[in-house]
């Protein structure tokens, strides 16, 4: 599903350049779940959005899903997020003005299809999600825990098959993120998707089978 050889990436700034990913490797099966972990600025998040096509590699090869995709044009990038990634962040950005299900129709509705099988799609994942009864709620009126489930069912809405989530359980308590856990795991053994899981949170670390770990610009298995 991934397979990324020899990335770089720098940001330069003014008169400065930071080095943050240097020869990087990283092979990552279809559906599986891995993890990213390691220290706050060791690149976590600017992998994942290098991975997401959202970020550009420096140099290097990142393939995802057969495609390379540092050589494809933001067109290309669009489309190929639209179809086949899914996003799950720390701060779920759900939009406030909108309900739970019209954003989880969201995802569905930017890639043009008619509002009433977003609506159809979205409501089957948000009843995955255990999200049924908050359908017509704004995300000011759910819970933090309803919220990130709400996040989760955007990511997923159209059957994607790449979520790459960042922080997934950052603003939850325990309770919320064991079961956040659990759902993730649950939708990936139903679904089927990969599952890349960015994460400090060593309880939810500790759940997943194969974790990589990311210090001086190189990632290692753990
Ligand atoms: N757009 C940017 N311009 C310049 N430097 C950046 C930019 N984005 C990230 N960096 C730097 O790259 C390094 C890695 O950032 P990144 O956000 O990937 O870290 P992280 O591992 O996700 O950290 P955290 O655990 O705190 O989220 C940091 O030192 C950061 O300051
Ligand atoms: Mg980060």
């Amino acid at each position: 599903m991934i397979r990324i050889e020899n990335l770089t990436k720098q940001f330069h700034g003014e008169g400065e350049t930071v080095t943050v990913l240097s020869g990087l490797a990283m092979h990552v099966q279809e559906k599986t779940i891995v993890s990213v972990e390691g220290a706050s600025g060791e690149g976590k998040s600017t992998l994942l959005n290098i991975i997401g096509t959202v970020d550009q590699a420096t140099t290097g090869s990142v393939m995802v899903s057969n495609r390379e995709v540092t050589s494809m044009s933001e067109r290309e990038k669009e489309q190929f997020r639209a179809h086949e990634l899914g996003f799950i962040f720390q701060h779920h950005y759900l939009l406030p003005d909108f309900t739970i299900l019209e954003n989880a129709m969201m995802p569905l509705l930017i890639q043009r299809n008619s509002i009433a099988n977003a609506a159809l799609e979205a409501e089957r994942v948000l009843a995955m999600v255990g999200l049924a009864h908050r359908l017509q709620h704004f995300p000011s009126q759910v819970s933090g825990g309803e919220m990130a489930r709400a996040g989760v069912a955007r990511a997923l809405v159209g059957g994607k098959k790449l979520i790459l989530a960042d922080e997934p359980t950052g603003n939850l308590d325990k309770a919320n993120s064991d079961r956040l856990a659990d759902l993730l795991w649950q939708l990936q053994g139903d679904l089927g998707f990969t599952l890349v899981i960015v994460t400090h949170d060593p309880e939810l670390a500790a759940r997943v089978p194969i974790r990589h770990k990311i210090a001086s610009g190189r990632l290692t298995r753990l």
